[in-house]
């Protein structure tokens, strides 16, 4: 059979012949039908996600779209770090499946259930999420960020506040939910209008995250009040200078969220109700490449849709 694969962490991955998969115990074999091409997978197949293992060659994916042997078309999640869903066969854990509603597109729900997934599970798993919360999504003119406006809101939101740096991405999310939309330069007005957040869900990370920190605790009314800022992406860089008097002067608590801290049992949990969500139209932008276009789909990929492999 034929599959993605990454020989080497420097260089894309190509479409090559491989072995036929061999089930573990409780695994079964599907056949893939689509699969996303999100960030994650990119930190994958170069190395540098924080659980990558360092082991070539591998099959790249983290999930997507598939059919069980029972006639089944399900969303599946990969346990693999070396054998992902980039392949026309795939040994997958059941148990980490859910059934498509009847008319989902299986591309659309492959693209989308890691973005909606982002800001989902932290809402729901990692922090508690006040009444009518007021949330300030960082990063929101990407795939995942975008997501989280929506999902907020879905989940309970009464007042969402996007930043992001593209102004026409920026500018679209106003039709998507956001009640106000503010320019990542334009930190000062970020502090003054989410000052009274109850949530930050930060898809940046690096000087955005530092610098968006003090401008909040600087403008808050009452310091005291419980901030949780929620570690999602680290699009603007891995690393933070975090003024450490943000912590002590106010009711600030920064967590993450992702693989690791949200546990595999709890992320299952929670995949029927997000893969409903994208059935009812909770999706993003998607654009469809036969998987076998590989070599050129990986380094010519649109920042504003997320690329999809059909197998
Ligand atoms: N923890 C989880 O469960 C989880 C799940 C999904 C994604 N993520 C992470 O979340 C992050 C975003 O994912 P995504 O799917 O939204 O990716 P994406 O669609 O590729 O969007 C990334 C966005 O980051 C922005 N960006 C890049 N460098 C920046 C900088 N220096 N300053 C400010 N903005 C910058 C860009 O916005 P502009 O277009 O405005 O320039 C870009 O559109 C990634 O780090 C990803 O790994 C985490």
């Amino acid at each position: 059979m034929q599959a993605i694969v990454v020989t080497a962490f420097d260089r894309p991955p190509e479409w090559q012949d491989i072995e036929d998969p061999r089930p573990n115990e409780g695994e079964v074999v599907v056949r893939m039908i689509a699969a996303a091409l999100h960030p994650r997978v990119r930190s994958q197949a170069s190395g540098s996600h924080y659980t990558s293992e360092g082991v070539l060659p591998l099959v790249p994916g983290v999930d997507g779209v598939a059919r069980f042997p029972d006639g089944t078309t399900r969303y599946v999640a990969i346990g693999s770090d070396v054998r992902g869903s980039f392949a026309e066969r795939v040994a997958v854990d059941p148990r980490a499946s859910v059934v498509l509603p009847d008319g989902a597109d299986p591309a659309e729900v492959a693209a989308a259930v890691n973005p909606v997934m982002s800001s989902w599970v932290a809402l729901r798993r990692r922090i508690t999420m006040p009444a009518d919360a007021t949330v300030l999504v960082l990063g929101a003119t990407g795939i995942a960020g975008g997501s989280a406006v929506r999902v907020a809101k879905r989940l309970g939101a009464a007042h969402v506040v996007a930043s992001g740096r593209n102004p026409e991405r920026l500018a679209a999310l106003a039709g998507y939910g956001a009640d106000e939309t503010i320019p990542l330069a334009d930190t000062a007005r970020i502090g003054e209008t989410a000052a009274e957040a109850d949530v930050v869900l930060d898809y940046l990370w690096g000087v955005p995250a530092a610098d968006t920190m003090r401008a909040i605790v600087t403008a808050r009314r009452d310091r005291a009040a419980r901030l949780d800022w929620v570690s999602i992406g680290s699009s603007a860089g891995a690393e933070s200078p975090i003024p450490s008097a943000a912590l002590r002067a106010s009711g600030l608590t920064v967590v993450g969220s992702g693989q690791g801290s949200v546990g595999r049992s709890a992320f299952v949990a929670e995949l029927p109700s997000i893969v409903e969500a994208i059935a009812d139209g909770l999706t993003v932008p998607v654009r469809t490449v036969g998987a076998e276009d590989v070599a050129s789909a990986w380094t010519d990929a649109d920042a504003a849709t997320r690329t999809v492999f059909t197998f």
